[in-house]
């Protein structure tokens, strides 16, 4: 018996030295802030280690709460990539106190066949996407949204919708009243100049213009986007459009780094869970840069938990998959 566990430990050690490249590769299809990519990892024996690269930190998050939330998609990713080879993952969270950066140790548990659910999550990979262009109209599915939330609340997480009434216009309200403060701040604008990518570069991190339009005249029934474009006439996507259906804001009972990672793994997990029916998410951090802004929403709206990330969800029939860097050159020896 004691040989028989042996030799499946050191048969899960061979699966995930032989698939680490398809792995990761999983794994950073995660969202991330400003497509910061700030994820590395390691490959130790059994173990799939995930750290965060805080070079690549934004200074308007300077607790690393939206640091923390990517590296969380890239591990429910990096889950996700274990079930796609037919095994559990065995998580351990933040599992060395006196070493920061490391956020995750991952191992291939015991076999496991897929459910039909993870199997359209798998699917929905590569067209699952941040969508800031026109949403099509009419609802979302039957029976997503309930969908959705449970998928917050199996991570930790609570994804509370906001009604369309009193609530989204104060949601609304506090969003634009964000974006005319820090749009105009110097270091928020210099950092959105460094992270988007003109049509020219080939860098595969960053948003790039067919990602995001021109700004538009303000449309109050959808959240103030961020400005990418800064005024510069670079943005490709068309404005207009149905306004998305669905607002909601995902929170966490604590405001943590495990629960900025576990929100980053509800993020990623009910966003596939929604590409597998082509319903995609425009996302907004923005009002929760500021600690102002986020206690105004968190107190306006009566959230019982910490709010993580806006979202507002709608039905879309275009994708446009943004770059990632490849495995090789997020993987440290
Ligand atoms: C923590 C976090 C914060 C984000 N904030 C915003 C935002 O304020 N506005 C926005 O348009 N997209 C936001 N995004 C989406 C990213 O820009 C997007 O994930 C990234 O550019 C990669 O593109 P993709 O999601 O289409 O793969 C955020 C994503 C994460 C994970």
């Amino acid at each position: 018996m004691h040989k028989m566990t042996e030799n499946a430990i050191e048969g899960r050690a061979v699966v995930l030295a032989a698939h680490a490249h398809d792995l990761i590769a999983m794994a950073a299809r995660a969202p991330s802030v400003h497509n910061t990519q700030p994820w590395r990892f390691r490959v130790a024996g059994p173990v799939i280690e995930l750290y965060s690269d805080p070079g690549r930190k934004l200074q308007v998050d300077p607790a690393g709460r939206e640091m923390l939330i990517s590296c969380g998609a890239a591990l429910f990713g990096l889950r996700l990539a274990v079930r796609s080879l037919g095994y559990g993952p065995q998580v351990e969270l933040l599992p060395d106190p006196a070493r920061l950066r490391l956020l995750a140790r991952v191992r291939v548990g015991a076999a496991a066949p897929l459910t039909s659910m993870e199997r359209q999550m798998i699917q929905a990979v590569p067209h699952r996407h941040t969508h800031r262009g026109q949403f099509l109209p009419g609802e979302l599915p039957a029976g997503l949204v309930p969908g959705l939330q449970h998928d917050a609340l199996a991570e930790r997480a609570t994804l509370a919708l906001v009604g369309p009434g009193l609530a989204y216009q104060r949601l609304a309200n506090i969003a634009a009243l964000a974006a005319s403060r820090l749009d105009l701040e110097p270091r928020a604008r210099a950092e959105v100049r460094r992270w988007t990518r003109a049509p020219a570069n080939q860098a595969r991190d960053g948003v790039p213009v067919l990602a995001f339009g021109v700004r538009a005249l303000r449309d109050t029934r959808r959240l103030q986007q961020r400005d990418f474009d800064l005024g510069r006439g670079l943005g490709r996507l068309p404005a207009g459009g149905q306004p998305p259906p669905v607002t909601a804001v995902l929170l966490t009972s604590g405001d943590s780094r495990a629960d900025w990672l576990r929100a980053g793994q509800a993020l990623h997990r009910l966003l596939l869970h929604a590409a597998s029916r082509w319903v995609f998410a425009s996302l907004y951090s923005q009002p929760l840069e500021a600690a102002v802004t986020r206690a105004l929403i968190r107190d306006r709206l009566r959230l019982p938990g910490a709010p993580q990330m806006l979202l507002q969800l709608g039905r879309a029939d275009t994708t446009h998959a943004t770059a990632r860097r490849p495995p090789a050159d997020l993987t440290d020896p």
